[in-house]
């Protein structure tokens, strides 16, 4: 079994629809039994809440499902999960810190747009504060950097 977990700010937009991004992908590919998916946020705002309905609609639109409820990160995270992708470089920074507070941390923290292949972009932008068209970028680049990842999975060049 290998444990995935979507970090951002949030966890309304970005990380929940990494979440579900990579499940639909795993279904497609009948891959889902042998992966575990999960997504926080850094901050606790949002703590309990749905994904942002904006988000939702956009992943309705090319036929994913948005589920789950926003939690927070925490420590035993690193010991629950085996990778951990980062949303952005603040989100990183944050993770970092919660890595400081874990006994045993084991996960991988990466940013997740180390794995986009098709897009230059560095960072998953924050579509909270903008237009629809940010949350089709988040889309894009989740696609992207979430089939590479399952790509490189099923050819064991993950290192
Ligand atoms: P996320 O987006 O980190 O992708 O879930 C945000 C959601 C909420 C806020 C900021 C970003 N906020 O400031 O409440």
């Amino acid at each position: 079994m290998t444990r995935l977990l979507f970090v951002c700010l949030g966890n309304i937009c970005r990380s929940p629809a990494g979440e579900n991004v990579m499940n639909h992908l795993l279904e497609r590919e009948g891959l889902n039994t042998r992966f575990e998916v999960d997504s926080a946020g850094t901050a606790g705002y949002h703590i309990g809440n749905a994904p942002d309905l904006r988000m939702s609609k956009a992943a309705r639109a090319r036929g994913i499902a948005m589920k789950g409820r926003a939690r927070q990160v925490n420590p035993s995270d690193f010991e629950a999960f085996d990778w951990i992708f980062a949303m952005d470089r603040s989100n990183f920074e944050d993770l970092a810190a919660v890595r400081m507070r874990s006994d045993n941390p084991t996960a991988r923290l990466v940013l997740f747009c180390d794995f986009c292949e098709k897009h230059e972009e560095k960072e998953v932008p924050d579509p909270y504060y903008g237009g629809p068209e940010g949350f089709e970028k988040v889309l894009d680049l989740l696609e992207d950097g979430c089939s590479t990842f399952l790509r490189r999975w099923r050819e064991e060049k993950l290192d």
